[in-house]
């Protein structure tokens, strides 16, 4: 029993040690890598909502652009036609507005970040 006794003290400085620097491990704030863009988190629903009915067969009968391989395939088509501004040749999406700068800057910054789809 005494031995038992010894031991757990003796262990003791080792099992608190171990627990302060376990917690210190938890509190290190993990350094985060910028999130990158994807079709699905960030782009699919800017095209439903700018780019329909017109490029979302059956209903739209304008090139398809209602998929992942659609919008990545024309990217760059994109990009050149929702930074024109309205009245301009193939300014898109035809007969709006002009989308917002902070929605052209995803597709902007999806096309950067090697058009992911998820
Ligand atoms: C009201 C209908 C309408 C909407 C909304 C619309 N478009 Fe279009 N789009 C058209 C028409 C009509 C054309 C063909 C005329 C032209 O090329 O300018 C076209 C053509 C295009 C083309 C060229 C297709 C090809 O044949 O190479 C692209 C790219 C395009 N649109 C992108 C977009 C994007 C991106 C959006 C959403 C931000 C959008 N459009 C919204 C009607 C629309």
């Amino acid at each position: 029993m005494k031995k038992l006794c010894v031991l757990l003290l003796l262990a003791m400085p080792i099992v608190l040690e171990f627990c302060s620097s376990t917690k210190k491990a938890a509190n290190k704030v993990a350094v985060k890598e910028p999130v990158k863009l994807t079709y699905v988190s960030n782009v699919q629903s800017l095209m439903i909502a700018n780019c329909s009915p017109c490029h979302f067969p059956p209903k739209g009968n304008k090139k398809p652009l209602d998929n992942y391989a659609a919008a990545t395939h024309n990217i760059d088509s994109i990009l050149f036609r929702i930074q024109k501004n309205p009245g301009e040749k193939g300014f898109m999406p035809f007969k709006h507005t002009k989308l917002p700068d902070s929605t052209i800057m995803v597709f902007m910054q999806w096309k950067k970040d090697g058009l992911l789809e998820k």
